[in-house]
């Protein structure tokens, strides 16, 4: 009976294998000596006609040009825009070829007509190459000498970087037997740079560690951007975030194409800048001596962002969220420069405590915003635009104050809110002012939407030919068109889903990557882009990447692209793009269970 039994169970060879593999892991277990566990990864993938990459299990060999070694290798080419995000917005074509070559046979040729743009060009080439090597990790050189010679050509060597800065750029990769050469044309320096971040997301590990690097063997892509503002704003006041959160925040905007960093500096709650020319804000301002930007930071920080391609706008919050850093007036013989400092019942004087406005009827308040505004223009040299904040005021605040009743008195200004509202304009037309003269440009100054930015008010207070308005209303607001039928240059913020705060406060909903990336904005000469926020209330340096990363990344392709296609067609390349961000020293929230991103298209 056992002996029959026995006979009729087929052994085959894969259960042996199993056996031996698993006394092998028991050995293992018991020693701990034993380096590496197996698992069976799919050692082929193809790219099937959904544009996913998945497991190949037909019987092509790895010979056959469309069939790869790895998950990313396959990426490379799979889809019209392969792995490239933000996508392309004009003709781009990717081979299904792939050579293999070790990164310390890059060699970059820069062709410029002067020294500015070379210097910024050799430092673009230089983070190129550091891309590349974190693509592979430490052990990635190939033996073989296969050359990859990057040409780069820029016909203007202006350094300007506004909403004007041509950033279009071509693309052209071939392959020779010894050789990729690839040759980058663009207009200007940030085009260039675009183009080499480009090809940096055509490069990816190979399947092991002596096979160097992977790339296209052969791509064209002409690419320029559809909005010329594609902001991220941090707040670094509510929570204080450590300059090199700043850069790992410039690093994932330069990898997604992203070109203005707006600085949310300072709020009520900490002012944490040095301004040379008045030090007291600092010191009255700051959480403590550590968390604090000093000049040499803040100038590095608008240096290191250049580098990348993205303009630093420094905002100083005013007239409202002023408080902590502006106690020091009375001590100074300045008067009150804010008032309601820190008062309390806060809901009667402020949207949140701690409460602050500035008081705009002390001259003194001017000289220190012009030696703010100084200060602030001397490390941003190519900067001629300011945001002045303009958000929020309670007019409760400023109406109880007898200083401000009096000067409004004398005036003929009556207590009422359009009293109140003239003065308030005054306000931002002064500080514009102070900044334009400082900056001798006439540039126009960026204010949050407001009670003045009412469409019936809005031109008689900010005239369109002085103020840009940043706009943060829910989508189904008509603010946007009717600011647009007025005539004003918008950025835009859609609270409802570019608002990367909530979902952790109040009534908020989280607004996942989907959303973000399918919240469109109006087309029109008129818009020049938008930001998502990071306002830091509920978020400091210990999550803040996670809530940022990849989410805005999604907007990134919204305002680089603006796709009439929908976030599930860009899934699969938003993942390979999250896994850049992390090779690149990011730490992007997850969005999908890893096993969806291996089984593409799987998961909808
Ligand atoms: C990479 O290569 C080196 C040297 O050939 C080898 O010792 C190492 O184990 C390899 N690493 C991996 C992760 O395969
Ligand atoms: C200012 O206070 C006065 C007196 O309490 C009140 O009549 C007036 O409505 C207030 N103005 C505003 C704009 O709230």
């Amino acid at each position: 009976m056992d002996r029959l039994l026995y006979q009729n169970v087929s052994i085959d060879q894969a259960t042996i294998m199993h056996l031996v593999q698993n006394i092998f892991l028991a050995l293992c277990t018991l020693l701990a000596s034993c380096s590496a566990i197996e698992v069976s990864v799919p050692k082929k993938w193809s790219c099937n006609e959904d544009e996913n990459c998945v497991p190949y299990v037909g019987q092509k060999s790895l010979e056959s040009p469309s069939i790869y070694e790895t998950q990313d290798i396959c990426r490379l080419s799979c889809g019209r825009y392969g792995p490239l995000w933000p996508r392309p917005t004009g003709a781009i074509t990717i081979s299904q070829g792939r050579v293999n070559f070790n990164p310390k046979n890059i060699r970059v040729d820069i062709f410029v007509t002067n020294q500015d743009a070379a210097t910024f060009l050799e430092g673009a080439r230089d983070i190129f190459i550091s891309n590349v090597w974190k693509e592979c990790g430490k052990d990635c050189e190939l033996p073989g000498n296969h050359m990859l010679i990057i040409q780069v050509r820029v016909a203007q060597g202006k350094m300007t970087l506004d909403w004007s800065t041509e950033e279009s750029y071509v693309l052209v990769i071939s392959s020779a037997a010894d050789r990729t050469f690839v040759d980058v044309q663009s207009s200007s320096v940030y085009g260039a740079r675009h183009a080499l971040e480009t090809l940096a997301q055509f490069i990816t590990a190979a399947a092991d560690n002596s096979s160097g690097l992977v790339m296209v063997s052969s791509a064209r892509v002409v690419d320029k951007p559809l909005f010329n503002h594609r902001g991220v704003l941090l707040d670094t006041s509510r929570n204080f975030m450590p300059v090199n959160i700043i850069k790992r925040t410039l690093d994932g905007m330069a990898a997604s194409k992203l070109n203005v960093f707006h600085w949310h500096a300072t709020d009520s709650h900490s002012f944490p800048l040095e301004i040379p020319q008045v030090p007291q804000l600092q010191r009255f301002g700051a959480y403590s001596a550590e968390e604090t930007y000093s000049y040499k930071e803040m100038e590095d920080i608008v240096k290191y962002a250049r580098q990348r391609g993205i303009r630093v706008l420094i905002e100083i919050d005013s007239p409202a969220h002023v408080s902590n850093g502006w106690q020091w007036g009375p001590l100074g013989g300045m008067g009150d420069l804010a008032i309601c400092i820190n008062q309390q019942p806060w809901r009667q004087f402020c949207i949140q405590p701690p409460c602050g406005q500035m008081n705009i009827v002390n001259e003194n308040l001017y000289e220190i915003m012009k030696l703010i505004y100084e200060d602030i223009a001397k490390i941003t040299p190519g900067e001629n635009t300011m945001h002045l904040g303009g958000d929020e005021v309670r007019l409760e605040c400023w109406n109880a104050s007898t200083e401000i009743l009096n000067k409004m008195r004398d005036r003929g200004l009556q207590p009422n809110v359009d009293g109140f509202h003239q003065l308030w304009s005054e306000f931002h037309h002064r500080t514009h002012r102070i900044w334009s003269d400082i900056k001798q440009t006439g540039s126009k100054g960026i204010l949050w939407s407001s009670k003045l930015t009412d469409p019936e008010k809005i031109e008689q207070l900010l005239p369109a030919n002085k103020f840009i308005i940043q706009t943060w209303v829910p989508t189904s607001d008509p603010l946007v068109r009717d600011l647009l039928v007025k005539g004003y240059q918008l950025i835009v913020t859609p609270k409802d889903g570019w608002y990367l705060d909530h979902g952790f406060w109040g009534v908020t909903n989280y607004y996942n990557w989907r959303s973000v990336y399918d919240k469109i904005l109006p087309r029109d000469l008129n818009i020049l882009g938008g930001e998502v926020c990071m306002w830091s209330e509920y978020v400091d340096e210990f999550a803040v990447e996670s809530r940022i990363w990849p989410r805005a990344g999604a907007a990134a392709e919204r305002l680089w692209s603006d796709p009439s296609t929908s976030s599930r067609e860009a899934e699969s390349r938003f993942n390979r793009y999250r896994k850049r961000l992390i090779a690149r020293g990011i730490g992007p929230d997850a969005v999908t269970p890893k096993w969806c991103t291996l089984n593409e298209g799987e998961c909808h």
